[in-house]
């Protein structure tokens, strides 16, 4: 399965948390990036900007779906990647269940001010709102919608082994 949403909504800390209650193991596309590049998200964006950051992205998820093959396994995609329509289409080739994390866009700001990630793309709310709202579509393209607010990591993952059962 896939995780997939905006920053701040909790796709890498409930992919470890199914990871864990599943047994499968856990992968982070954007850790695949920045282990495959030697350096650090903020790093590309600064260096080599966002359009060179989206080809390594895409990249990195055709060669984690490629090694995937028919094996079970909890991925978790950075907060853009679901939004390009390229990275969406090796998706459902894959035939992987994407799951879509939600949460009002306060509450993402909220938790994206709480973590100390730097992350390039979270400037001030008003552009975050702009980005999400932007990408909130895609996002609903997913398989599977879990709204996450005021729910912990557990119930969410919890949740989301609910939806898989019931597909
Ligand atoms: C991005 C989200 C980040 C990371 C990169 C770009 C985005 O991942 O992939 O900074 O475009 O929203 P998280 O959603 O894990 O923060």
């Amino acid at each position: 399965m896939v995780l997939v949403g905006f920053m701040g909504a909790g796709k890498s800390s409930v992919g470890a948390a199914l990871s864990s209650r599943l047994g499968w193991p856990f992968e982070d596309l954007d850790q695949r990036i920045q282990t495959r590049e030697q350096r650090s998200i903020e790093h590309i964006f600064r260096e080599s900007g966002e359009v060179v950051f989206r080809q390594l992205e895409h990249a990195a998820l055709r060669s984690m779906l490629q090694e995937l093959g028919t094996s079970a396994k909890v991925l978790a995609l950075g907060g853009g990647a679901f939004a390009q329509a390229n990275n969406a289409a090796l998706l459902n080739q894959a035939g992987i269940t994407t799951i879509f994390l939600d949460a009002p866009v306060e509450e993402l700001f909220r938790r994206c001010q709480e973590q100390p990630l730097d992350r390039p793309l979270r400037k001030d709310l008003d552009e975050f709102r702009r980005l999400h709202d932007s990408r909130r579509p895609c996002y609903l393209k997913a398989a599977v919608r879990i709204e996450t607010a005021g729910k912990n990591v557990d119930e969410v993952a919890a949740e989301a082994i609910a939806s898989l059962a019931l597909r």
